[in-house]
């Protein structure tokens, strides 16, 4: 488990860097807040008993993605993109897997683009390819997804499907929040560049 956070702060790190530079270059940050977790022991194992395995270390490493997790949740959509593709630019970072989520939602409305990457850690006498589930998306997305995860796991109220058609249309309206905020913010960038060429245009005779 140390060596599975060791990997996480990896990752964390890699973004908190990719969220600096860019706010040193655009003087905005395009990450709101990340939050890492490791998947408590009781977890792990109920996981590899649903998938059949046994509960032993090889079969978690080799079984399972998600042991660590790191979500990084962005101010607008496109930045989730761009900070994915920084990301898997590293020459260190191996993808495994990607699922875009965003552009292919789940069916009940759910959205985020989930990566599973291997980072090396360095330990006193060797490298280790460690794996880490990331999931990044907006702010509309992480709020859609934490009430999403309040509502269905009580367990105790029947989900039925009127509050399932609610909560899809609600997944919409985050949809058309972000695609609007994202235009918004396109606009905004275009006249503060505008703004700029004319502030350093040459002043006419
Ligand atoms: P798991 O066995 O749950 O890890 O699913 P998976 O291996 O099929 O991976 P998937 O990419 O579908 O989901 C992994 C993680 O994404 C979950 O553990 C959740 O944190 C998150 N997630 C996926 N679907 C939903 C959803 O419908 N609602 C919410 N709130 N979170 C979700
Ligand atoms: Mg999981």
């Amino acid at each position: 488990m140390a060596y599975y956070q060791c990997a996480m702060m990896e990752i964390e790190t890699k973004f908190n860097v990719l969220n600096e530079e860019f706010s040193l270059q655009y003087d905005r940050n395009p990450i709101s807040n990340i939050k890492t977790r490791l998947k408590k022991p009781l977890s792990i194992r109920d996981k590899l008993l649903r998938q059949g395995l046994p509960v032993t270390l090889s079969t978690m490493v080799e079984g399972l993605q998600d042991v660590a997790g790191v979500r990084v949740v962005c101010a607008f959509q496109s930045d989730v993109y761009l900070l994915a593709e920084a990301l898997l630019k590293q020459d260190d970072i191996t993808l495994i897997s990607r699922k875009d989520y965003i552009e292919n939602p789940k069916p009940n409305g759910y959205r985020s683009l989930h990566l599973i990457v291997a980072v090396p850690i360095f330990l006193a006498h060797e490298k280790r390819m460690m794996k880490v589930e990331i999931q990044l998306r907006t702010i509309a997305m992480d709020s859609w997804a934490s009430l999403e995860h309040q509502l269905c796991y009580k367990k105790s109220v029947d989900f039925n499907e009127a509050m399932a058609a609610e909560l899809l249309y609600c997944a919409g309206l985050s949809r058309e929040l972000d695609l609007r905020m994202d235009s918004l913010r396109n606009l905004v960038q275009n006249e503060a560049v505008s703004a700029e060429l004319w502030a350093n245009a040459p002043t006419l005779p």
